[in-house]
């Protein structure tokens, strides 16, 4: 068993995730400044967005961005997007009726802090917000080749986040509860409710970066790379998850420690084993580095290889 807990990422990483985790704060700023004529809304929808989270899925929008050869700007309405629809899954995954969860990111979870009714609708609001920002183009931008790739970016992401996606992965995991899956079930409740929006955070991240409108066989390659990393970090980030479940602590994960275990769920730990699932996560780790080398990329593809090492030695 490898050791995986608690590594500091390399400084390269560390300066990179604060650079984009600060980038897309301020854009998320500004999207959510006066977007609704309900304060309550508003505020709620501020407060289960603007609280803490990794930024993950936005930083694998910007690094796939780069490595495509694009700039960071490029990716930032992808990434806002992305982050939307994930602060929107978590905001109802913690809901009564799913996880029912009181603890997020550090602090009481929507539903604690307001009701239920406005947690209901702090999600439905983040979905449509995300769709609204990714269907604006911005000043400047190039009109015909920007609607192509924002249609491209709708579709993409409307497929990962809906029945065949999270929202599908949610419906299995609630299904779940209390029976005995075996490994093939687990890995597709698992690509669905979470890889399906990892992978798309770096597909909608290429899209953005090379921002053309012509297709070539290259492109083909450099998307199937892309895609085969995305799906192999997207299973082991979720793997982790359970694994921190188990060993983490609640006021280092800012989620209660112990959740799934609680509430019968079936995880990578609870059908594997601790150990196993820590060996299974860093070799899907090392595998989705392996897969990054069957094509070649014009921009820098280090960021992505450290973040599926950093997907899977996180602390939180
Ligand atoms: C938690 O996601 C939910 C899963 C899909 C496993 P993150 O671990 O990315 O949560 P935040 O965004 O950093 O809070
Ligand atoms: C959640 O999985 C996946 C989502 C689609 C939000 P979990 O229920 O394991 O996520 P946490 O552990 O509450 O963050
Ligand atoms: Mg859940
Ligand atoms: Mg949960
Ligand atoms: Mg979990």
């Amino acid at each position: 068993m490898e050791e995986s807990l608690g590594c500091s990422p390399a400084p390269t990483l560390t300066q990179f995730l604060s650079d984009c985790q600060a980038r897309v704060e301020r854009q998320l700023n500004l999207h959510l400044k006066n977007c609704s004529s309900s304060q309550a809304l508003a505020q709620a929808m501020a407060y289960g967005t603007l609280n803490g989270g990794k930024r993950l899925r936005p930083v694998l929008a910007y690094a796939s961005a780069l490595a495509v050869g694009g700039q960071l700007q490029s990716a930032d309405p992808a990434a806002c997007a992305i982050e939307l629809i994930h602060c929107y899954s978590l905001v109802h995954d913690d809901l009564p009726a799913m996880d029912d969860d009181d603890l997020r990111r550090g602090k009481p979870t929507v539903h604690k802090a307001f009701d239920e009714a406005t947690a209901i609708l702090v999600g439905d609001a983040l979905q449509s917000l995300a769709f609204q920002i990714l269907s604006h183009p911005g000043p400047g931008d190039d009109c015909k080749t920007l609607v192509q790739t924002r249609l491209d970016m709708i579709a993409a992401l409307s497929q990962a986040a809906g029945a065949a996606g999270m929202v599908g992965g949610q419906a299995l995991d609630f299904e779940a509860v209390g029976r005995d899956l075996d490994l093939d079930e687990l890995k597709t409740l698992h690509r669905m409710k979470t890889g399906a929006l990892v992978r798309a955070s770096v597909i909608m991240g290429a899209m953005a970066g090379r921002h053309v409108d012509t297709d070539n066989d290259l492109f083909s390659v450099q998307n199937a790379a892309l895609s085969d990393y995305a799906q192999k970090i997207g299973l082991a980030f979720q793997v982790q998850d359970d694994i921190l479940d188990e060993i983490g602590d609640t006021s280092t994960l800012g989620k209660p420690q112990g959740s799934d275990r609680s509430q019968h769920k079936p995880t990578y730990v609870s059908l594997l084993g601790l150990d196993q699932a820590i060996d299974h996560a860093q070799e899907l780790a090392k595998q989705a580095i392996s897969s990054l080398e069957q094509a070649v990329f014009p921009g820098d593809t280090e960021i992505l290889r450290l973040l599926a090492r950093y997907i899977v030695d996180r602390s939180h």
